[in-house]
C-alpha cells in the first residue's frame, strides 16, 4: 500500500512554532516517526510539505493515481481553501484530514474546515499520534480505493 502524506503551510516549523500548541518535536522528527511506523505496517509513504496552495494542488493532481490514500494536514489552508476542496473532490483518492491541535478548542476561524466534505475522516488534537491513527485506518483496509 502506498500512502501520500501532505502537510501545508508552516508545518515545517514544528518544534519552533507555538510549542505549547504543537509540541516541541521538529518536522523531521515527525517524518522519522512516520517512516518508522509505516514500515511496521508494510506501508510505503511519501511525505511532502509546502507553504504554497498551488503546489499542494499540483501534487494531488499529478500523483493521486500512484497512491491508495492521502493523509492531509492543510494547515491554515484548511479554513479557507476552496481550491483544495475542489481538487480533493475531483480525484478519487480517499483522504483523511489530520490536525495536530484540537482546532475546535481554538479561535473561531479554526472551527471551520472547508475541506472536510471531501475527506472520509477527520482526526484532531492528537499530535503526531493523529497521523499514526490515520495510517492504522488505511492499513486496516478502510476506504481504500
Ligand atoms: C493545524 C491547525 C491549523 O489551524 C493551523 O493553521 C495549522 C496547523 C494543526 O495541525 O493543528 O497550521 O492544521
Amino acid at each position: 500500500m502506498n500512502i501520500l502524506i501532505i502537510n501545508g503551510p508552516n508545518l515545517n516549523l514544528l518544534g519552533l512554532r507555538e510549542p505549547h500548541i504543537y509540541g516541541s518535536s521538529s518536522y523531521n522528527e515527525l517524518c522519522t516517526q512516520l517512516f518508522a511506523y509505516a514500515k511496521t505496517l508494510d506501508i510505503i509513504i511519501d511525505i511532502r510539505q509546502s507553504n504554497h496552495e498551488g503546489i499542494i494542488i499540483d501534487w494531488i493532481q499529478a500523483d493521486w493515481s500512484k497512491f491508495d490514500g492521502l493523509i492531509l494536514n492543510p494547515g491554515a489552508l484548511t479554513h479557507y481553501s476552496y481550491a483544495i476542496l475542489d481538487c480533493l473532490k475531483a480525484v478519487p483518492l480517499p483522504t483523511i484530514e489530520v490536525h495536530l491541535s484540537d482546532t475546535d478548542a481554538r479561535e473561531p476561524f479554526r472551527k471551520i474546515s472547508v475541506v472536510k466534505d471531501a475527506c472520509i475522516k477527520q482526526i484532531k488534537g492528537k499530535g503526531f499520534a493523529g497521523y499514526i491513527e490515520a495510517l492504522d485506518y488505511f492499513a486496516k483496509g478502510n476506504d481504500i480505493k
